[in-house]
């Protein structure tokens, strides 16, 4: 048993949807998240800043001991897991590997996704898929829009949603995959409608659920599992506004968001510098 903490980060309030995930497998863990506010969005950045970002923000929560390392950012897993995977003395899992093995192991069809300019950019998914099954049909979308929306708090059966949603869904409508990957953070929020306009066969596959499931068997192999006994502890950061987070954060985190400090992009650009 072990009361460390598993360290998640992301670029704003959109990997709280991936907590919820931790919490809902894992509800005895505490967790400290680093959501990087003032610099969101990743996705419409290159990959070299975004990998920049999230070595700061890596080195940032090794700070706390944890006993793994969740990158729950897709856009920045997609930028800097093996750079972050050399520099960790911690398991680091990221949001990638976990759901495109949950997607092959879900279908036989092709896969969809969908996700940030910049991951479908750096062609993170269509790699980690080939590696499992090279000979697996795979359509990768960007939505950058979507973001935004989910961050406004649109409700799922709004037009505008939906006129979107059925723009970017277009060419994977007539792929019909057996699975589509929620590429994004973000986008469990708007899961409902995704799966209307998708239809009955195609499995949606949250790539927080899945990287929650390699979580879980990691601290259950290294016997560092809290216990499910007991509510685990959230404590965040963010890098911008608290009382800003607090308020949305919930509504991605699933749970109240009663402890939220701040810490400066200045901070983490020294903390980088000098380790
Ligand atoms: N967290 C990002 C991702 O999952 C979405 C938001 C952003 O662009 O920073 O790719």
């Amino acid at each position: 048993m072990s009361d460390k903490p598993i360290g998640v980060f992301d670029s704003g309030l959109g990997g709280l949807t991936v907590v919820r995930e931790l919490f809902g497998t894992m509800p005895g863990e505490n967790i400290v998240y680093l959501g990087d506010s003032a610099r969101v969005p990743y996705g419409i950045k290159s990959l070299e800043t975004v990998r920049k970002f999230a070595m700061e923000d890596a080195k940032f929560l090794l700070q706390f001991d944890p006993k793994v390392l969740v990158v729950a950012c897709n856009t920045a897993s997609a930028a800097a897991i093996d750079t972050l995977t050399k520099i960790s003395p911690v398991p680091v899992v990221d949001v990638i590997r976990p759901s495109s093995q949950a997607a092959i192991d879900a279908t036989d069809r092709p896969i969809g996704v969908i996700a940030t300019e910049a991951t479908v950019r750096s062609g993170a998914y269509q790699t980690a898929v080939a590696k499992l099954d090279p000979s697996r049909e795979i359509l990768a979308v960007a939505c950058p829009l979507l973001v935004p929306i989910v961050e406004e708090g649109r409700p799922t059966d709004d037009p505008i949603v939906t006129h979107v949603l059925c723009d970017y869904l277009r060419d994977l409508q007539r792929m019909r995959p057996g699975a589509l990957i929620l590429g994004c953070t973000h986008y469990p929020l708007l899961e409902k409608a995704i799966g209307k306009l998708m239809g009955p066969e195609t499995q949606l596959i949250s790539s927080g659920a899945a990287a929650a499931v390699e979580v879980k068997k990691i601290v259950a192999q290294s016997g560092t599992a809290n216990g499910d006994t007991k509510t685990g502890t959230l404590c965040c950061y963010t890098t911008d506004n608290p009382e800003r987070f607090a308020e949305l954060g919930q509504r991605f985190g699933g749970r109240k968001i009663s402890s939220v400090k701040h810490v400066g992009t200045d901070e983490l650009e020294n903390l980088q510098q000098n380790t």
